[in-house]
């Protein structure tokens, strides 16, 4: 159990460097498939993560997982409408994938910095 838990936070852990490599550090303004892909991965490794933490002993701080959720929708919602805005030929939303990108860094901001309670 605690070897998947290991293998989540490192599909999470490159879910983000995917969101935060494309939007802030390569790709400037254009909705890759590697930001929309790890906007998707945050949403399902976070809520696997918390299902197995959950499950076993370890405390879950649930007004920390909730601030992160929606952050984390936010992230995805600003990908998925830039992405097919652009699919649709209806032109790039830069201002929604930086937007994308500052917003993955205040969630990896959260689950660091935001320590106390369970
Ligand atoms: C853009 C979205 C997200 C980013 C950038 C992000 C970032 C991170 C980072 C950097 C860690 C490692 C923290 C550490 O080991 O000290 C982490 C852990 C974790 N994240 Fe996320 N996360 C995101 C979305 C989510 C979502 C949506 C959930 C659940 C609803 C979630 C739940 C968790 C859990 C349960 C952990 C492990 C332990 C903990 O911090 O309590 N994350 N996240």
């Amino acid at each position: 159990m605690e070897f998947v838990e290991h293998v989540l936070v490192l599909l999470h852990l490159l879910g983000m460097a995917a969101i935060i490599g494309s939007a802030v550090f390569v790709a400037r303004g254009a909705a890759t498939p590697a930001l929309v892909w790890g906007a998707r991965a945050q949403l399902v490794t976070g809520l696997l993560l918390v299902g197995i933490l959950e499950a076993g002993d370890d405390p879950v701080n649930h007004a920390k997982i909730g601030v992160k959720l929606v952050v984390a929708v936010a992230v995805a919602a600003c990908a998925e409408i830039a992405a097919g805005k652009a699919r649709k030929g209806e032109g790039e939303r830069p201002q929604l994938v930086t937007a994308a990108g500052a917003l993955a860094v205040l969630n990896a901001a959260v689950a660091v910095l935001w320590t106390s309670g369970s």
